[in-house]
Formats: C-alpha cells, structure tokens, sequence
C-alpha cells in the first residue's frame, strides 16, 4: 500500500490514472474487431501468437446450440477486459460480445469505457450496428476513434467516407493519416500531423510488427514526392481538398466528441495499427472525474469507488457463480479493504476480486481508475451498483435501452410459478433480458424484450437449468420500447393495437411500439407526448467526463 502524501493526494494514484487508456472498440460484424483486437494485444506483448482471440471467433458466431451459446457467452466474459502495457501506459480494452443480439451487454459496456474506437470496413462504412453504438456513445460524449480497417481489400474513397460519417452519425471526421494506395497496393499512409510516409511491408497475419520506413517532410516535399512515387498525386490531391474543406485536427474538439480522428489501415496485415494505437494512445484521455447524485467524483481525490455495468453469471458450467463486472472510478483498489455496497449501504469485503485476461483469472491485488475487476457476487449487485469508501454517493445508472425483440411469458402452462417469479427476477437483474408487465385487462402479463431472439434461448435454458421451470413464450409484434418523460396518461394508447403502455422492471411506464413510423404518429397527435429511448436518461444529460 502507499500511503498518501502530506496534501492528501496519492501521487502514485494520480500517476496511475494518467497512464490509463480504457475504452472500448464499436464495430458492426464482421468489420474486423476481433483481428484489431489481437493486433493491440499483439503490439503490447500481451498475446505472443495471432489466432489466440481468432480462434474464438467460431464460437462466437454460432447461433443455435447452447453449448456453443455457453461458450459464446463465456467468450463474452473472458475478453471482457483486456489490457496491457504500451510505451509506459496501461491500455484496458472493453472487450464486448461479437453477437448483435448482445449488444445490450455492448450498451453498458460503453458506460465504463473512457473512450470508444469505431471500427469500419473500408468497403462498407458506416453500418447499422455501428450507428447504434455510435448513438450510445453520443450519449456519453464520449471521444470516438475511427478505424477504416481491410485498405488491403478496395473500398470506398476516403472521403466519401467522411461524408458519410457526417450525414449518418453527425460528427465532424478528420482524417489523422491518408491512405497511399489501396487494395493489393496499399503501401502506407501519410500522417497529417506529423509531416511523415509511413510506409509498411512485410505484414501478415500472424505478425505482430511491420516494417515501416519513414519519410518526414510535408506533402509538397521532394523527400515525399520520391517516397510516394506513383501514388503522390493522388495523397496530394486529397490532402489539397480536405485542408481546403477545412478538416483540420482539433484535440479539444475530439476530446469533447464532436470531432472523430479517423486512420486507415489493414488488421489483417498489420498496415496502420501501430500508427493508429500510438497517436490513440495520445489523443484518447485518461479516466476523469464522474458524475454522481452529489456531483463530480474526481478519481484521485477521492477514496475507492467504483460502479457495477455488467453482470455475468455461470463463467464455468461447474460452478455456478455470478461475477459483477467493477469499473474502478476513484482512488485505490485494494485486496481485502472493506467497502460500502452504497444501494443497500451494507459493508462489503473486496475479498475475491480476479482480473480477467482472456481465458486466465488472476487474483487482484489492486486496481486503478479505469481499470475493470471482476468481483465475486453473492447476490448483492445490481447493474448500475456503486461501491464507495465513502458510501454517500451513487454513480448515474446505467440506463435501460430499448430492446428490439419481444415476447409474452404464457404462465398459463407454468406449474411452479413461484420459481418462475424468482428466475425470471434474478436473470432479468442480469440485464440481458428485460421485463414488463402489461396490466390491460386487470390482471398482469408479462412480457420480455431483449435485443434478439439468442436472448430468449438463454433465457429458457436457464430458466430449465437453475429453476427447473419450463419457459413458453409467443412472440408480440412490437419492435422498441420507449420511456415518456414528464406528465404522461398511461390510458393514451388504450384502444391502439401497434402501441401499448406497459411497466418496466422499476415500475416506469414505457410505450411498446410496432414501428417508429408508429411511433411518429402518435406524437404528431400528442403534441405534448415526450419519448426517451433510454430510461432514466436524465442522469446522463451533459457530459460524464469530467
Ligand atoms: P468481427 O470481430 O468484427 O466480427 O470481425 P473479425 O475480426 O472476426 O473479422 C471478420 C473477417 O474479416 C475475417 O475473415 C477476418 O479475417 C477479416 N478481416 C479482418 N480484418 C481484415 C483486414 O484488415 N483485411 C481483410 N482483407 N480482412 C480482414 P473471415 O474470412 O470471416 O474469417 P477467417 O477465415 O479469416 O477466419
């Protein structure tokens, strides 16, 4: 332990917070995540050979089997937290499930993160899920990296992307480096910022470094006329065009959300990670201080806190035991120092606490900000729980999003309905599925919703497994859930058959809808009808960031 110095601040806590990077990588599948992810890992000697994370990737994708969703959920757990050590920082990835019918998990895991780097395909841009995520972030204001991956492969233009990325996601994109080449001949880029070709050879899969000759010089240099040969025309011309548009590089701007950097590369072949990973590391911040019930909570001011974002049950098929997923917000860490679990104000004992790195746990002897720790759950955590030394705060909640899926629970058939009460209470605290409750025609029906239908598998599976209840369920028609903020009349949609007011799991009332052209109809005719798509969102108004 060490002890704090005379002006109450812990030096080495605050050395520790500035050399934290945690963030998270968004990405629609199939865009190259888990290759980019092993590339970092690779650069930080954290992974000695390719296909370690790959080679998880087939479990991952599979649908239907639920030994492979075990396996599926337990990948989700395992690469939770990733991290390791880069030119002296200490870089935490908040790895999250490849499945889009887990992009809840995805959701939260973007509340713990300090930063988000969005991953495209160079040929496809920006795609669905990633304007989802991006949309969460958003939420957040948190800064976002973007990664045009596969410039091995031939895409689309550069600026074409740029475009895009305004229109769909409304944030300014300036290009950090520019392409030299693409497709088979993509050779390096040019680094805006730092006057220089970066130009690569020798990359393959299974490498975790390239050759990279550099060139200084700025764009009109003879140095780099020589050095890009054929293609300087072309990185001349852009270059040209986007100091003419104006796209300049803007720290503040990035750190405040309303700009992305954007790098192009190849995981693949390793062209461009190690460009991107160091001026990422740069550019993206460290942990700042974060919003509570009773204001900012500075992360080294202040003593030990942290909050729970994600809940993770049945890690090893053996022992059924849930972990809470810690992210670390202020002060130290440490093995066996008691804490207040604040919601229910009772003294917790950080007793059995494991870092998870890929398929190995360690014990924890000590975590910073922006650090993640798996904590032993004895049913106490709720997602969204704050742990503080000082026990008087909470972190802002994690809010609900809207599901996408839903389904009616037919109780009908349900012998042990007691038991079903408990499941269905205890896996819905996991947050992987959530539940309402229609209360038209007096007696209550319940319903679930969840981003995709895998949710609902692992729901009866479980269900089955740990309450030996039966689960049937049919699907319902509506398509999103939204929560009405201020003065609402619960009977509005009593007689519409694409709308119907329910309650959420905390008792709120939350609108199903069909569609959002559905959607859009009734607040066209209630004027004074204001929908959230998140719940609880006020707590996330303005910045998390300190
Ligand atoms: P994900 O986690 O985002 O779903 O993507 P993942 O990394 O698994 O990559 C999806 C596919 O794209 C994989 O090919 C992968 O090899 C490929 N890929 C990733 N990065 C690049 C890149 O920079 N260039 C090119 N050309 N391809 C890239 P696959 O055929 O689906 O799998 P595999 O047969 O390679 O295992």
């Amino acid at each position: 332990m060490t002890a704090p110095v005379a002006d109450g601040r812990d030096r080495s806590i605050a050395r520790e917070v500035a050399r934290r990077r945690t963030f998270a990588i968004i990405s629609h599948p199939d865009a190259g995540k888990t290759t980019m992810t092993e590339k970092l890992l690779l650069y930080g000697g954290a992974l000695r050979q390719a296909g370690a994370v790959r080679g998880q990737r087939a479990a991952r994708h599979a649908t239907s089997d639920w030994l492979e969703l075990e396996k599926q959920r337990g990948i989700s757990v395992s690469s939770s937290v990733l991290y390791f050590e880069h030119d002296g920082k200490r870089v935490n990835i908040l790895d999250t499930p490849g499945h889009q019918d887990f992009s809840e998990d995805t959701y939260r895991t973007l509340m713990a993160a300090d930063s988000a780097v969005m991953l495209m395909d160079v040929a496809k841009g920006v795609e669905e899920q990633t304007r989802k995520l991006f949309q969460v972030c958003r939420l957040r204001h948190i800064p976002i990296f973007t990664f045009v991956n596969k410039m091995d492969r031939y895409g689309r233009d550069g600026l074409d992307l740029m475009s895009e990325i305004e229109e769909l996601l409304g944030i300014d994109a300036v290009p950090v480096n520019w392409p030299i080449g693409a497709g088979s001949d993509f050779r390096g880029v040019y680094d805006r910022l730092g006057e220089q070709a970066l130009l690569f050879s020798g990359g393959e899969h299974g490498r975790s470094k390239v050759e990279q000759d550099v060139v200084k010089g700025s764009i009109e240099s003879d140095a780099i006329r020589a050095a890009l040969g054929e293609y300087y025309d072309d990185v001349a011309e852009h270059l040209e065009l986007l100091d003419g548009a104006g796209a300049r590089f803007d720290l503040e701007a990035v750190r405040a959300g309303k700009q992305t950097p954007m790098f192009f590369g190849s995981a693949l072949t390793n062209f461009g990670v190690r460009p991107f990973l160091e001026r990422f590391i740069d550019m993206a911040p460290c942990p700042h201080a974060r919003l509570s019930d009773t204001g900012r909570v500075d992360p080294v001011e202040r003593p030990f806190s942290g909050f729970v974002f994600k809940i993770q049950a049945n890690m090893e098929p053996d022992h059924r035991d849930r972990i809470a997923f810690l992210r670390v917000c202020s002060g130290r860490f440490a093995k066996g120092a008691s804490t207040r679990h604040v919601r229910t104000g009772k003294l917790f004992r950080l007793t059995k606490s494991t870092l998870i790195m890929g398929k190995d746990r360690a014990e924890v002897e000590e975590a910073y900000p922006g650090d993640v720790v798996g904590i032993f759950d004895p049913g106490l955590f709720r997602i969204g729980d704050t742990l503080s030394d000082e026990g008087d705060f909470s972190y802002a909640g994690i809010p609900s999003f809207s599901p996408e899926c839903f389904m009616r629970v037919e109780v009908a058939a349900v012998l042990k309905r007691k038991s079903l009460e408990k499941g269905l209470e205890e896996l819905v605290q996991e947050g992987a599925v959530q539940l309402f409750r229609d209360m038209r025609g007096g007696s209550a029906t319940w319903m679930l919703g969840a981003m995709g239908p895998l949710q609902f598998d692992v729901m009866k599976h479980r269900l089955k497994g740990e309450y030996g209840v039966d689960l049937e369920l049919s699907p319902l028609p509506f398509k999103l859930a939204r929560w009405p903020q201020g003065d609402f009349d619960p009977e509005i949609f009593r007689y519409s058959e694409r709308l119907r007011v329910v309650l959420d799991q905390q008792g709120r009332h939350a609108v199903l809808a069909q569609s959002t052209w559905d959607l859009d109809r009734a607040l066209e005719r209630h004027e004074e009808l204001v929908l959230s798509e998140t719940a609880e969102p006020a707590l996330f108004e303005g910045s998390n960031q300190g």
